[in-house]
């Protein structure tokens, strides 16, 4: 009679050991990986590392990071303004150059300049960064030229750079490192900017297995909203109003004329309740890609990244897409 009772309680212990047992394991390996993660590559001073698009934002800090840590950093300025600041504010290891990741013949020169920089020693990294987020609308508003100019910016760009300097990384057994978003994993709002990411992501997990034989590390960045001239709200809502004025009247109609204030509302609540001011949470994630002896495959700083889009991604498609239509301005002609 007494073995029932006796039988549950050993149960209960056998539960409670192999739960300990699972965190200790779990713990074990967290901090084999912490320790596995703190190794940086040595004789930084003998690697070039590649950045395109060092105006500002990202690009920007990360070409003065990494000069300070002792890589030689070639970066790719868009702008002579972007140039003369970044030569300023960094050592004469630092050297800029000018390019269009959008003109090939402007990607060649640089990759040719590159080629004579670094010698036989290779090419250690290149950084896509260069990107730009507008034209963004709802998808009817859009002309087949808008999603070709930001797709020949964040997509074409970021192919053309790396085929321009392949031959350099395979040399150095170096690395890519690509700046997709989170939003080459969703896909919430219409217009070429997810577009574009989603393709980033695919030419990405390609290129890291093509070149995983090689030698080769691909990593890719996917970082949620920061602060950063892409995400001003002013500069959206310009691009919003611009896109609004020229459209038929018909599909203003549509939208109806609460839309565009609607959507001005939704811009700044969102943008200041998520944008994070902290860029060095990504610079740290593209210095580790670059740095790290056991880089990760994939980084996606920022809370919102980590807590609402990236399980947002995990979930099925009908919990996404109800989670995404009960959060955008409302259109007068739905039949929702
Ligand atoms: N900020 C975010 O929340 C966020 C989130 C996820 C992913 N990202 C990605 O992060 C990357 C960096 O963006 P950011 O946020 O740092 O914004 P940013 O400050 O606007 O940086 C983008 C840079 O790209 C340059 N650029 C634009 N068109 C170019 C072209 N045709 N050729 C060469 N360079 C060009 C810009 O130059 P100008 O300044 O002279 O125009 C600027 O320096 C982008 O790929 C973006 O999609 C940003």
């Amino acid at each position: 009679m007494e073995s029932a009772p006796f039988l549950a309680s050993c149960a209960h212990r056998e539960l409670l050991e192999m739960f300990v047992y699972i965190v200790a394991v779990l713990a074990l390996w967290f901090v084999h990986r912490w320790f596995k993660e703190l190794k940086r590559v040595a004789n930084k001073g003998d690697k070039h590392v590649y950045i395109t698009g060092c105006d500002s934002g990202f690009g920007h800090l990360l070409a003065k990071h990494l000069d300070k840590l002792g890589f030689c950093v070639i970066a790719g300025c868009y702008t002579e303004k972007g140039e003369d600041e970044l030569k300023k504010a960094s050592s004469d290891r630092l050297t800029t150059l000018h390019v269009d990741v959008t003109d090939s013949a402007s990607v060649a020169q640089a990759a040719a300049l590159i080629d004579a920089l670094v010698g036989q020693k290779g090419l250690w990294a290149v950084v896509n960064n260069a990107g730009i987020g507008v034209p963004s609308a709802p998808t009817d508003w859009l002309t087949i030229e808008d999603f070709k100019s930001m797709l020949d910016v964040n997509l074409m760009g970021v192919i053309d750079v790396t085929l321009s300097v392949l031959p350099l990384i395979k040399k150095a057994r170096g690395r890519v490192v690509n700046v997709a978003s989170v939003f080459g994993r969703l896909s919430p709002f219409g217009g070429p900017y997810c577009v574009s990411k989603y393709g980033v992501e695919a030419f990405n997990d390609s290129l890291r297995l093509n070149l995983a034989p090689f030698g080769v590390k691909v990593l890719c960045i996917e970082p949620g909203f920061f602060k950063t001239n892409i995400t001003n709200t002013e500069a959206l809502e310009n691009n919003l109003m611009k896109l609004w004025d020229r459209l038929p009247q018909d599909v203003k109609d549509d939208y109806g004329p609460d839309f565009l204030e609607c959507s001005f509302k939704e811009i700044s609540q969102k943008f200041k309740a998520l944008t994070d001011s902290d860029l060095m949470k990504v610079v740290g994630c593209m210095e580790h890609a670059v740095a790290a002896i056991h880089p990760r495959t994939r980084y996606s700083p920022g809370w919102d990244a980590k807590f609402i889009w990236l399980p947002l991604s995990y979930m099925p498609t009908f919990v996404t897409d109800s989670f995404f239509l009960k959060n955008s301005p409302r259109i007068k002609a739905s039949v929702l």
